[in-house]
């Protein structure tokens, strides 16, 4: 793993821990054994997060070799939004902000579409500006589980034999659930009898992509979604 410099190879090794249900755990304790350099540290968060999973353990791993000056993930609290808002309303930079969505690390290519490139696990933010106040773009990107938006939300699907499938079930009946796995973007087919455990596993972003951000990075991103008004400048 330490030798896997390349996203691919990062990529090849970290998924195989995802589709297993002690598979996180027994990656963060690997993980943990030996200091992580921030370049391979930020590989595996950016798989992570585009696979839509987040792992307390995990993280926290991830997280000790970060930057002793990044923005971490604060609790939620009114007075933080209130005063990021007052910054971005003032000084935030969307030139800057565009590389800083456009960076790997954070994996929102990965889900959005925005202009003509991205994913789909997630909206559509090429007008995000022009619905959605910066108040809550803060919110939606620090704390993405405060407020979920209709029609995104996922199921996660434990195995008898222990596979976890999560993703976003496309439809089902009595014998079985079709369910796109985000992990590998694959669709699978379970049989509801081979079902363990069912949970509603809300939303697919996973919270703290940013944490790792100087605060006038997160400042600049906030400003370039808020000013996606559908025909703004292009990442
Ligand atoms: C694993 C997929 C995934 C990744 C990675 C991801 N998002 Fe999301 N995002 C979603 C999903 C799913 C939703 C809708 C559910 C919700 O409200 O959280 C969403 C919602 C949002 C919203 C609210 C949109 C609206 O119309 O209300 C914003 C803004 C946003 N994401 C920005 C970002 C940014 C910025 C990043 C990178 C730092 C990012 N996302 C990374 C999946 C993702």
């Amino acid at each position: 793993m330490r030798k896997a410099v390349d996203d691919e190879g990062v990529h090849a090794i970290v998924l195989p821990f995802l589709g297993h249900k002690e598979g996180p755990a027994s990656l963060a304790l690997e993980l943990a054994s030996a200091p992580l350099s921030p370049g391979l540290a930020t590989r595996i968060r950016s798989v992570l997060g585009a696979a839509g999973r987040f792992d307390a353990a995990l993280d926290k791993v991830l997280r000790s070799s970060t930057d002793g000056h990044a923005v971490g993930l604060p609790p939620y609290r009114a007075s933080y939004v209130e005063a990021l808002s007052a910054e971005v309303r003032k000084s935030g930079n969307p030139t800057k902000g565009a590389k800083v969505y456009a960076s790997a690390g954070l994996s929102c290519v990965a889900c959005h579409k925005l202009g003509q490139e991205g994913g789909v696990l997630g909206p559509e933010l090429s007008a995000v500006g022009a619905g959605v106040p910066v108040e809550l773009l803060i919110e939606a990107v620090l704390w993405p589980r405060r407020q979920i938006k209709e029609g995104y939300s996922a199921t996660t699907l434990t195995t008898k034999a222990g596979r976890v499938i999560s993703g976003y079930v496309q439809r089902e009946d009595q014998q079985q659930i079709v369910i796109r796995d985000a992990a590998t973007g694959k669709t699978q087919v379970i049989p509801v009898r081979q079902v363990a455990q069912r949970q509603d596993a809300g939303t697919l972003m996973p919270p703290g992509l940013t944490a790792g951000l100087l605060r006038s990075d997160l400042r600049d991103l906030i400003r370039f979604l808020a000013d996606q008004k559908g025909s703004g400048p292009r990442p």
